[in-house]
């Protein structure tokens, strides 16, 4: 099995944060990712997919594929735009980076997965202390 990862980055802003709870409750809870007024990060996404090394020795899958699929499907939504009110699959969610992840694995895997590979992982770093991972 080949894994191949392709890497992207996006910065937008969020605010991490529940409608139900007061901004002290949320304060305690979100930290400072709960601030009412946003504020933004420098996301790093990475997407990786598994395959077979075809028969004919070329590539497991077309990187300039893989990078249009994650474009068209994430990063033209993403990039510098607000998580919570400008971005579809993130519509209703809490904007943590576990549940900006399990969306952008939802968005990518039918369209990746097209293309004769599994999606693996969806790896996105917030801030360079903090990263999170997701297998599906
Ligand atoms: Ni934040």
């Amino acid at each position: 099995m080949i894994y191949i990862t392709r890497r992207e980055r996006f910065s937008a802003a969020h605010r991490m944060f529940r409608q139900d709870w007061s901004d002290e409750r949320n304060l305690e809870v979100f930290g400072k990712c709960s601030n009412p007024n946003w504020h933004g990060h420098n996301y790093i996404l990475w997407v990786t997919v598994k395959g077979e090394q075809p028969e004919n020795n070329s590539f497991v899958m077309n990187l300039n594929i893989l990078k249009t699929i994650i474009n068209e499907k994430v990063i033209e939504k993403l990039d510098h735009r607000n998580i919570n009110l400008d971005v579809s699959f993130m519509k209703d969610k809490i904007s943590s980076t576990e549940n900006l992840a399990v969306a952008i694995w939802d968005e990518l895997k039918p369209e990746i997965e097209k293309n004769g590979v599994l999606l693996h992982c969806v790896k996105i770093e917030e801030t360079e202390n903090n990263f999170i991972e997701y297998y599906g």
